[in-house]
């Protein structure tokens, strides 16, 4: 048979193929809710008995030093609850507690710790992994979960409002290498999720916000009806209300789900990656600040760069960026960063290799997400680097008058 590339016919007669082909369906509950470990919630027990109802589930708890420091109750309330219902459910060892942060998806020697935990404990493919934390912890410990018996059952109890409205809900893990984020990972569905609104309550202030972010991010590529939700509640946002911030996760997360169930690329195997809007900037924001910008006000920062290229190609009006960009910091994000302004040896903007980076990530043909117009979204090639520098300039300028009157 001639070879469709080199025209080249020089192949055995014996050479035959058959084509391989099957269907896996995944599914999973993310559940919404609040004190999952209280004495007669039995919530987590019916997660537990999703497949196998009267089993006694062995459970391997491992939680982020965060929630700990802000919850000191926290760690007696699941042995308590674990301990009333020991017929049921076996806690593994004594829960596990791991650096938050960054920290926890760069340092392999944790990664290693974690896998060597699941081994002396014989945790086979029918154990859980309850893991709870942030994003970060998260990934890090989907990715142990993946490792051992090539996957162990997970369920996710993220903590923090990025990781319960994005990061805790998808299918994918990851651990920082190479100088780069979640350059290693993989994909892996977790066997449920359960988002407890009121773990959010201890959060720092800019960890409580960081989640708004991506929440904007959807929207403004998905859900207008959402973004003007947003912009309506940034003051509430900003000032620590629980009630609208369970609006935002909620719908947040259900239009990440909705997204991975419903675009036909739930591995991303394509080159397009429209939840990444604002990304490509925020991962290297990230980076040259060594993590000290958060991922969510990093992406808060995207999304205004982003959104600025999008009006200039008039893909939205100059009234929808100025109400993305007063949304945004109206929830407390600065939109501008020094590191935004550093350049290399050449006089080039450092911020620029993130697109080399996001191409490289996506698999050679950069695709990027721009909204066209609110509540919906228009894939790109390239950008145009006169208008990036253009709109680092406008996110300046308009910091520094911000910085001004508010001196
Ligand atoms: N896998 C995915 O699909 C996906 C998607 C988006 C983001 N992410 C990743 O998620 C990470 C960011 O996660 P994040 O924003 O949740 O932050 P994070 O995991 O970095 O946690 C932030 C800080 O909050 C602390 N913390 C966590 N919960 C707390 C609580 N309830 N009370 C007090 N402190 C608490 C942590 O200890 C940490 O210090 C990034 O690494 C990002 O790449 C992954
Ligand atoms: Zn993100």
């Amino acid at each position: 048979m001639p070879s469709k590339r080199s025209g080249d016919d020089r192949r055995p007669e014996a050479d035959t193929v058959h084509h391989q082909r099957f269907t896996v369906e995944y599914d999973y509950p993310v559940h919404f809710t609040e004190g999952v470990f209280e004495p007669d919630n039995s919530l987590l027990l019916d997660v537990l008995d999703r497949r196998d109802e009267g089993r006694r589930h062995r459970v391997f708890v491992c939680l982020d030093q965060g929630v700990v420091d802000g919850n000191p109750s926290l760690i007696r309330q699941i042995k308590d609850w674990f301990h009333h219902r020991q017929t049921e459910v076996e806690l593994v060892g004594t829960p596990e507690i791991v650096p938050g942060g960054e920290p926890a998806k760069t340092d392999w020697q944790l990664l290693q710790d974690i896998l060597v935990a699941l081994g002396n404990h014989h945790l086979c493919r029918q154990s859980f992994v309850l893991a709870i934390g942030g994003g970060a912890v998260l990934d890090m410990l989907g990715f142990a979960a993946a490792l051992v018996h090539r996957g162990v059952r997970l369920v996710r109890m993220p903590t923090t409002v990025l990781a319960q409205d994005d990061a805790g809900v998808g299918v994918k893990n990851g651990m920082n290498e190479h100088g780069m984020k979640n350059f290693l990972g993989t994909f892996a569905p977790p066997f449920a999720v359960i988002n407890d609104y009121q773990l959010l309550t201890s959060l720092p202030d800019e960890h409580w916000r960081a989640g708004i972010a991506e929440a904007f991010k959807v929207a403004i590529i998905k859900d207008r009806d959402f973004f003007d939700l947003l912009c309506q509640k940034a003051g509430a946002l900003a000032r620590r209300e629980l009630e609208p911030m369970k609006e935002v996760v909620r719908r947040c997360a259900i239009l990440h789900l909705d997204h991975i169930a419903h675009n036909g690329d739930p591995f991303e195997m394509g080159t397009a990656r429209p939840l990444d809007f604002g990304h490509w900037m925020a991962h290297k924001l990230e980076t040259l600040s060594e993590f000290r910008i958060t991922h969510g006000a990093a992406v808060a920062a995207g999304i205004a760069l982003d959104s600025y290229h999008a009006m200039q190609q008039e893909l939205i009006s100059d009234a929808d960026l100025q109400r993305i960009w007063n949304g945004l910091v109206e929830c407390g994000f600065p939109l501008w960063y020094p590191e935004m302004d550093l350049r290399d040896g050449k006089g080039r903007l450092r911020i620029l290799e993130g697109l080399e980076e996001f191409r490289e990530h996506l698999g050679g043909v950069l695709t990027l997400t721009l909204p066209s117009p609110i509540g919906a979204r228009v894939e790109v090639h390239h950008l145009n680097l006169d208008l990036v520098e253009a709109g680092i300039f406008a996110l300046r300028h308009r910091e520094q008058q911000r910085a001004r009157s508010t001196a």
